[in-house]
């Protein structure tokens, strides 16, 4: 076999190891054995010493480009072999960097602004107009021209916070004065019935204060809906079909309704109102306390001296007025055990509202 047929033979073998090897070590190996110093090329080539002058040239030509060949598949191979050992090694070495995400939630409003809102709805549907008042008033609005006479026990400095201290001066009684945190709504009527003369269907929601410590069914601070009407030949019946509708509207129409005499300054007579329980249908379960029944709200037909004070005619004009602690009846409607949950700030609790 001539020195040419020689060199070609070779490179076809060599190409088939190329292509054959299978990582970048079995490659290494392939250059080696043709390309290294006792590499098989390497070896013919040095044969090419012994040839002839005239045959030298062509024989050299080839070899070059055997050698030419034989190079460009190695790298070839090489940058295939390189870039499919780099994908393996990618996917065999992936960490999942990936992080839980942070969920903001949207804002919303509070429960007792929500249950708020559906109150005043009820009552904007049956004509009503809202009304304010301060939350900080004065002694005659919140006690005197609500007909609390003057030693009445909520005027105590025990139960009312007192914005002035006049003890020694003015104060009839040590730690009162006239200037006070409302205690109740119930004064938005008298403003009202100040300014307006009948017929008058107002609601009023605002913040009340009371000196008490926090605990399961009392809040320091809180919310109070109060409603009032004045208008010719308004009656004790009037006042209970009211409620009625409010009630069914707010916790559902199969709820019933029960007036019990009551007492309140300002109103006469007076009834207290319950709600008969949604856990046993007014059968009696833990959840009422075995009673059937579960309190919602105060009321009554408003007292001639009320009418009194703020100059509306009794003989020409009755009307009835209710109040009710938003977050008392939020309790109801929710079932929550607890009216500090309300004012804590957990959004955990808030957030399922
Ligand atoms: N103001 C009373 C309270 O805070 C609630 C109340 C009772 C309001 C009877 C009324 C009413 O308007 O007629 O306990």
């Amino acid at each position: 076999m001539g020195i040419v047929d020689e060199l070609q033979a070779l490179q076809s073998e060599a190409l088939n190891a190329v292509g054959a090897a299978n990582d970048l070590e079995a490659l290494e190996a392939v250059r080696i054995e043709y390309l290294g110093k006792k590499g098989s090329l390497t070896r013919v080539l040095r044969g090419l010493g012994s040839l002839s002058a005239e045959e030298r040239p062509a024989v050299g030509k080839v070899s070059n480009e055997v050698r030419g060949a034989l190079e460009a598949g190695l790298e070839a191979r090489r940058v295939m072999l390189a870039d499919a050992a780099l994908a393996s090694r990618l996917v065999a070495e992936e960490i999942d960097v990936t992080l839980p995400g942070v969920h903001r939630y949207p804002g919303k409003r509070h429960v007792i602004n929500q249950v708020v809102d559906e109150i005043v709805q009820v009552f904007l549907g049956l004509g009503y107009e809202i009304a304010e008042g301060p939350e900080v008033e004065l002694d005659y609005y919140n006690f005197t021209a609500l007909n609390h006479p003057p030693e009445h026990p909520a005027r105590a400095a025990t139960d009312t916070f007192y914005v002035r201290d006049l003890s020694g001066e003015s104060a009839a009684v040590e730690g009162e004065s006239d200037v006070l945190l409302r205690t109740h709504t119930s004064p938005v009527q008298v403003h009202v019935m100040e300014r307006e003369q009948p017929p008058i269907y107002v609601l009023a929601p605002g913040k009340v204060y009371r000196r008490d410590v926090a605990d399961p069914s009392h809040l320091p601070q809180f919310t109070q809906i109060e409603g009032l009407v004045v208008d010719e030949g308004i009656t004790f019946g009037d006042l209970k079909g009211t409620l009625e509708h409010f009630v069914r509207e707010l916790f559902g129409p199969d709820r019933r309704v029960r007036l019990r005499p009551h007492f309140f300054p300002f109103t006469e007579p007076s009834a207290e109102v319950d709600i008969s329980c949604g856990m046993c249908d007014g059968k009696g379960c833990r959840s009422c306390g075995g009673e059937g029944w579960l309190e919602v709200l105060g009321s009554g037909m408003v007292d001639p001296n009320v009418f009194g004070y703020v100059g509306i005619d009794p003989e020409r004009y009755s009307g009835f007025a209710f109040g009710m602690g938003a977050e008392r009846i939020a309790a109801l409607k929710y079932g929550v055990p607890d009216l500090r949950l309300f004012v804590d700030g957990d959004m955990r609790f808030l957030r399922q509202f």
